[in-house]
């Protein structure tokens, strides 16, 4: 795992899209899996400009490493996120769009569909967010690091972030998502983990200074050279140790 320190928000979303800008250009099949919620949402933004000025997505295969058991439109989920922040803001659409459907009934069947699709695209790139709590994808604390994707439930943490992150009550608040597992998050070739803001100090100290535990499922990314971790000062307020920045 590396890591890259920079100064905040903006920065830490210049630095990520770099890394999917460098993929669309020189892949002639680039495929990248994205996450949603508050820590992307600059990294989409300047995919969007990109796409808007001519950067040519018209090969590449979008996809998303989980989504929430709900509604297909409601306000918080992954499809939601994604049409509105990309697919619904460029008018040259990518070749193939994949996303995990949160309505179905049968489960296994759609987490098989679902394997189906990683199997036929190996990933260039998986873009990942922290949990205040430290998960990645819904892979929350006690989750073992041989997981495979699956249905899981949210920690309360997690049920709090959604709440606040999409301005909905609790009793709208999905609590189960479908999501990656750690096994098929580590096989992308390179893996993003995005982080900024105070809220996320606690899981980055946790992260970077403590014990490779499920407790902290983002070790879990530890000893993978390709994941590459973006803080900025907020979210590494609480280190004590120097770290390497590349
Ligand atoms: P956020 O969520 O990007 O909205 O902070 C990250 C996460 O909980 O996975």
């Amino acid at each position: 795992m590396k890591t890259i320190f920079v100064k905040d928000y903006d920065e830490m979303s210049k630095k990520g899209y770099e890394i999917i800008q460098d993929v669309i250009k020189t892949k002639e099949q680039p495929v990248i899996s994205m996450t949603t919620g508050g820590s992307p949402r600059g990294l989409f933004k300047l995919f969007v400009e990109d796409i808007n000025k001519g950067l040519d997505i018209s090969n590449a295969t979008i996809m998303n490493l989980d989504e929430y058991m709900g509604p297909k439109d409601a306000v918080y989920t992954v499809r939601t996120f994604m049409y509105e922040n990309l697919y619904n803001l460029i008018d040259v659409k990518p070749k193939n769009i994949f996303l995990v459907d949160g309505t179905a009934q049968d489960t296994d069947k759609e987490i098989a569909r679902y394997k189906g699709i990683l199997d036929k695209y190996p990933r260039d790139v998986q873009v990942l967010g922290l949990g205040t709590n430290g998960h990645i994808g819904a892979n929350e604390p006690g989750t073992p690091f041989d997981s495979t994707m699956f249905l899981a439930k949210h920690d309360e943490s997690t049920i709090q972030s959604t709440m606040r992150e999409y301005g909905i009550e609790r009793k709208n608040t999905p609590t189960e998502m479908l999501t990656l597992g750690f096994t098929e998050i580590l096989e992308a070739e390179k893996v993003i983990l995005l982080v900024s803001g105070k809220h996320k100090a606690v899981a980055v100290k946790a992260l970077l200074e403590g014990e490779i535990t499920s407790d902290c499922p983002a070790t879990a990314l530890w000893n993978n050279e390709n994941t590459i971790v973006i803080i900025d000062e907020e979210a590494a307020s609480l280190l004590e140790k120097d770290h390497k920045s590349l």
